[in-house]
């Protein structure tokens, strides 16, 4: 037995995979994925592959960066961990300072956590909190869309909206108000864009009249609807819903732990639309892709109603035990000098432009019904025929088919459902584009044409 096939041996018997059925990863071995290079990933037999999913949406400038390498080399030299409960450290300090100078609108309060799921879990309490201490102990629930996801823990779980991951822990979550998905192609509401004058985001005005003394937040994923399959909203969506939230004096939580960080071609997505959360989740991103951290932001205005004398009790009671861990601070400030040095984010519009025009060959192929792309996200649905009314049978799992073939010509993307996701790191270039583009298309075509 050679070293790969020991530690698939040992992988089998004692590691659980998150969203994996583990009654079939015996059948298929897994890549054991040894060292990463650039925007690349090599196994342990040396194989090298295109990291064409970002390591699940996280690399930013690409694995093993010198200069985030350094900083954490740097800062693992000075001081490894020590807590916020009670104590601060420079790395924390430095790293909220410049969150509050990036982020849009007032967003002045960084309070770290170490996942996207924990972020959002800390906006929701803090949405919550915030009205018990303004006066309004009614406002306790959440506005979310159909097919939203936030992340795994229960909160999170429930402004989710994605029946196959939450339906089975139906009686353990909160109760929400849903909006219609705004998914122009399968309009939930029967109507077309833009004809419908964006009735999909209307649809908040008659709950928030109806519920409104009794709702805290209404909270988004802007501009994308990651896991429900890359749904990208109609222009204007975003707004509207901001714009009826504070009319309404309900609080608006972005989560930006997908989009953030030039995700969809801006800093954040929020900026394209001029919208200026009460609160944003950031997480995957933040350190550039290199170790878990995430922020839950606040503005002035919800940061205010928790300050209070001792006995009055208005603390925001929620803490992680490496909350802020200053060795992820340490890269997340490296990333966003990087971001700065590099021009990032004016340096993607030729390779969201040169996404598109590959793409659009793809959307031919005779299995492929749709493709979407928001900047660097994009999701291209297949579909047994091409006038998308016939599924491929769950069984089939034609979206895994289709990554699989994919990976023989040397790029890890990912499918959710019959959807194959590609969100490339930032970093690429356009031949690393071009690579990825043709291997998804070869993979679709020899899995959907058998
Ligand atoms: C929009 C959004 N929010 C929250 C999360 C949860 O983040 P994490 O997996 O880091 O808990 C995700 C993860 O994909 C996400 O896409």
């Amino acid at each position: 037995m050679n070293r790969t096939e020991e530690m698939i041996q040992k992988d089998v018997a004692h590691l659980w995979h998150p969203f994996t059925q583990m009654k079939l990863w015996p059948d298929e071995p897994p890549l054991v994925i040894q060292r990463g290079e650039g925007n690349w990933l090599i196994d342990s037999q040396g194989r090298r592959f295109f990291d064409g999913v970002s390591s699940l949406w996280v690399m930013v400038h690409g694995h093993n960066h010198p200069r985030i390498n350094q900083a954490i080399r740097e800062q693992l030299a000075e001081l490894d961990h020590s807590t916020l409960l009670g104590l601060s450290h420079p790395q924390a300090i430095r790293l909220s300072a410049e969150l509050a100078r990036i982020c849009p609108g007032g967003l002045q309060h960084a309070f770290y956590s170490e996942s996207g799921s924990t972020a959002v879990e800390i906006a929701l309490k803090i949405a919550y909190q915030y009205w018990q201490q303004c006066g309004y102990p009614a406002k306790k629930t959440f506005v979310a869309l159909e097919n939203a996801y936030h992340g795994d823990t229960i909160g999170a779980v429930s402004v989710g909206g994605i029946e196959l991951f939450h339906q089975v822990y139906g009686p353990l979550l909160f109760p929400v108000h849903r909006l219609p998905q705004p998914f122009c192609r399968r309009c939930p509401l029967g109507l077309e864009h833009p004809q419908c004058r964006l009735a999909c985001a209307e649809a908040l005005e008659p709950i928030l009249e109806r519920h409104g003394e009794e709702i805290c937040a209404l909270i988004v994923e802007p501009r994308v609807q990651g896991a429900a399959g890359m749904i990208v909203q109609p222009e204007g969506y975003l707004r509207r819903l901001w714009e009826i939230c504070r009319r309404h004096e309900v609080l608006f939580i972005a989560d930006e732990v997908a989009t953030g960080f030039g995700r969809t071609g801006s800093l954040f997505a929020c900026q394209l639309e001029g919208v200026e959360p009460d609160l944003m989740t950031l997480g995957k991103g933040i350190t550039g892709g290199v170790l878990p951290l995430a922020a839950t932001m606040s503005n002035d205005k919800v940061y205010q109603a928790f300050l209070g004398e001792f006995a009055e009790f208005k603390t925001f009671f929620h803490g992680h035990t490496y909350t802020g861990n200053p060795l992820a601070c340490a890269a997340a400030l490296a990333s966003l000098e990087l971001i700065e040095e590099t021009g990032l984010i004016f340096s993607l519009g030729p390779k969201i432009d040169f996404l598109r025009k590959g793409l659009a060959k793809i959307a031919e192929l005779d299995h492929v019904i749709q493709v979407r792309q928001q900047g660097m996200m994009v999701g291209i649905e297949l579909c047994r025929d091409k006038a998308g009314d016939v599924s491929y049978p769950p069984e089939e799992r034609m979206g895994h088919r289709a990554i699989m073939a994919a990976r023989k010509h040397g790029v890890i993307v990912r499918p959710l459902g019959d959807t194959v996701i590609l969100m490339p790191p930032l970093s690429s270039s356009l031949e690393e584009l071009e690579l990825l583009l043709d291997a998804v298309a070869k993979g679709i075509k020899e899995a959907t044409e058998v």
